[in-house]
């Protein structure tokens, strides 16, 4: 009887045991059918992730800094916005909600600071803020061109899974495969060049960099180069947030033309004597380099944007001025320097240089070149 007893409950144990081990290894068994239909790509761009049928090959658009995917049935479109401010979900809310008539929500998943668009019958829109400071604007549609008749209600659910995978790629589960598309090699121009009134800006130089566009926030548009506008943005996020300061790009990069514009209209505001004096002459002006870039500040919600009204802020001025060498840049032209004083304009050189010249109060980039 015992022998008998032990034997069932051997069985009863080996009963349990291969359920347990059924039980156990099932569920991995689908999972690993479904991840072996998708494929995780991470943009390092963007430093984002997300995960799409194997068929759906995404890769960079002609336009740089523009992604692009498409199967039979799908297409996935990520493109730069180039509009947040500050690296901030509010902001990109807010803006986004000045972009669209269509109602939005925020959505923070896998890492992800996003804004949604609701309410859309053809496609899936987010607009998100990625890590590197830039904001995308992704869509996934049904694919017409290559079946004219598909609704989006054909893609749904698959544009669903798509949506719903979007994250950071640290937050990719461990052993799925990755397609990584490397960064964008951007251009590297000579942050130190030199333009002023007797340097005239090269005919070449628009060629060596690369710029990205911006929306100030009196709705202006903005150009800068590509690092400068990012440096930027991170001492714009520490002087908001260590300083409550705020402030808003007035210029960037100024073509020959626009620079002409400005000339006219401050001799229009102040007078030909200021304005000859406050303003280089078409050709010579550093902001033709994109490196240089007008502030405005935002005093109680206010935008003081005037030259006039601007320097009311010396306090002000100050903090700014304290952050500017820790980010790459310089104050272009500081007090008793011989240029007129322009407490706004900052000029990006690196952080190596930039440190160097702001050590010493008043050095000129001029001085600063001259010696080395
Ligand atoms: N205000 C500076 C000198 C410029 O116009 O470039
Ligand atoms: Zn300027």
């Amino acid at each position: 009887m015992m022998g008998l007893k032990r034997s069932l409950k051997s069985l009863i144990i080996i009963f349990f045991a291969v359920a347990l081990v059924c039980t156990s290894v099932l569920p991995v068994a689908a999972e690993s059918t479904t991840s072996a239909g998708t494929h995780w790509y991470v943009i390092k761009d963007i430093g984002f992730a997300l995960k799409v049928p194997p068929d759906l090959k995404i890769k960079r658009a002609e336009k740089k800094g523009n992604f692009i995917g498409s199967n039979d049935k799908i297409r996935v479109k990520i493109i730069r916005w180039n509009q947040v401010s500050y690296p901030n979900l509010n902001s990109l809310y807010k803006l986004v909600g000045k972009h669209t008539s269509k109602k939005i929500k925020k959505v923070r998943r896998g890492g992800l600071k996003m804004v949604k668009v609701l309410g859309l019958k053809t496609k899936v829109k987010y607009y998100i803020l990625a890590p590197n400071g830039d904001d995308y604007i992704i869509t996934i549609s049904p694919n017409k061109k290559k079946n004219p008749k598909l609704r989006f209600k054909d893609i749904k659910k698959d544009a669903k899974a798509i949506e719903e995978s979007f994250r950071l790629p640290k937050k990719i589960p461990k052993g799925a495969k990755r397609i990584t598309i490397k960064k964008t090699k951007f251009p590297k121009p000579n942050y130190l060049v030199l333009v002023n009134s007797s340097n005239k800006i090269s005919k070449k130089w628009s060629d060596k960099i690369s710029t990205v566009k911006a929306v100030n926030s009196r709705g202006n548009k903005v150009k800068a180069e590509r690092r400068t506008y990012k440096a930027y943005l991170k001492l714009k996020h520490d002087l908001e947030k260590n300083d409550s300061v705020y402030v808003d790009l007035d210029y960037g990069l100024r073509t020959v033309k626009e620079q002409q514009e400005i000339i006219d209209e401050y001799t229009e505001r102040y007078g030909y004597a200021y304005a000859n004096r406050i303003a280089a002459k078409p050709g010579y002006s550093e902001h033709h380099t994109g490196l240089a870039l007008d502030l405005y500040l935002i005093i109680d919600g206010e935008e003081v944007y005037l030259n006039e009204e601007m320097e009311k802020y010396p306090k002000v001025w100050k903090k700014i001025h304290a952050k500017l060498a820790k980010y790459g840049f310089i104050l272009r032209y500081p007090k008793n320097s011989g240029y007129p004083y322009e407490p706004w304009h900052i000029r990006y050189v690196g952080k190596k240089a930039a440190k160097e010249i702001m050590a010493e109060p008043g050095l000129t980039l001029e001085q600063y070149l001259a010696r080395s």
